[in-house]
């Protein structure tokens, strides 16, 4: 994602009856402790507090399934060394020397714009409220690499569905953590990045079944070098997209402005959805190389249409030309 100088740049609808209390009491500004949520989520070793010790079962998942994949994960170790967070460097290997200086506790997501239910919602408590599962995703980042990860975490979609959106919100904000002492690369002169980090979706997308909010991955709770407490995993679309460390959402009725595609337009666009067919001004998109690899194995594969979710995202684009909407 290192760019060059300007000069360069040519539920079913069907709630249970239990969820739908908690989630009404939980929407009325009750906090957790005061709900008596002592009930963990399903697939959780009980615990207080499943953010600080998440120890998730899987239910194995067969293929067929949009939410799985048996292609080879990278071990813990792989997928939590090699990282793209810029707050904490721009090197692969920053994040993981560097991330151990956030905090994550307390943490909440303030949640803002075109909603009936604005607030800020503290972590435990969106955690304990949502149905926790693992997904098994892809994901292609616009550098041409890519892995496979099993992440757990929650629909979007049914996050959102808390918050019940007005007919106004047309997209949703993601906003990063701004927090210049803990994250060193919101220190440095260097930076490209107007911080914080911001992303965004169109209202259809967020609400797609694929899109995660992710808390854990490998069944642990999520490294702070991959985005921890909690982070977005949009699987059809670039890895840039799948923005971390999420403080805000925020509903609009127009398109927000993402930080790459404030940077470099004409490389980094708002959909930025995984496409072999357009390449970027600097490099081909057509292969990518699936970690882990190395000089004996390089695996390199063909990248597929939206990171190989089409029969999930496509009909979103159907009218669209995705050659200048990239
Ligand atoms: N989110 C924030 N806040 N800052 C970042 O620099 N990098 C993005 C995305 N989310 C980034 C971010 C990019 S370019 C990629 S490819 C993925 O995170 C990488 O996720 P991973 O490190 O968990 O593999």
């Amino acid at each position: 994602m290192l760019i060059r100088t300007p000069s360069d740049i040519p539920s079913s609808e069907i709630t249970p009856e239990s969820v739908y209390l908690k989630r009404r009491q939980f929407m009325q500004g009750v906090g957790a402790a005061a709900l008596g949520l002592g009930l963990p989520s399903a697939g959780f070793a009980a615990s207080e507090d499943p953010r600080k010790s998440l120890d998730f079962s899987p239910v194995v998942k067969k293929d067929g399934n949009p939410f799985y994949t048996d292609e080879k994960t990278p071990s813990f170790a792989e997928a939590s060394s090699y990282n793209n967070f810029y707050e904490f460097g721009t090197d692969k290997t920053d994040p993981a020397r560097n991330a151990h200086t956030l905090t994550t506790d307390p943490w909440s997501v303030k949640v803002e714009g075109h909603v009936a239910k604005p607030g800020n919602y503290p972590l435990e408590d969106i955690i304990k409220l949502m149905t926790l599962e693992e997904r098994i995703y892809r994901l292609r980042c616009v550098e041409a690499w890519s892995m496979v990860i099993p992440w757990v975490g929650f629909s979007l979609a049914d996050f959102i569905k808390m918050f019940e959106p007005t007919s106004d919100a047309k997209y949703v904000e993601f906003t990063t953590l701004y927090r210049r002492d803990e994250m060193k690369g919101q220190r440095s002169s260097f930076s490209t990045i107007d911080w914080p980090y911001t992303e965004g979706l169109r209202m259809d997308e967020a609400m797609n079944p694929l899109a995660f909010m992710s808390v854990g991955m490998y069944g642990k709770t999520l490294p702070n070098q991959n985005g921890a407490p909690i982070r977005l995993v949009v699987p059809w679309k670039y890895g840039f997209k799948s923005i971390k460390s999420i403080v805000r959402m925020r509903f609009t009725s127009i398109r927000p402005k993402t930080s790459w595609e404030s940077i470099a337009p004409r490389e980094y666009g708002f959909y930025a959805n995984v496409n072999p067919e357009v390449d970027h001004p600097r490099w081909t998109q057509r292969y990518e190389r699936r970690l882990p690899s190395s000089l004996l194995s390089p695996s390199r594969i063909k990248t597929e249409m939206f990171n190989g979710y089409g029969e999930q995202v496509a009909g979103l684009y159907k009218d669209m030309n995705l050659r200048r909407n990239y």
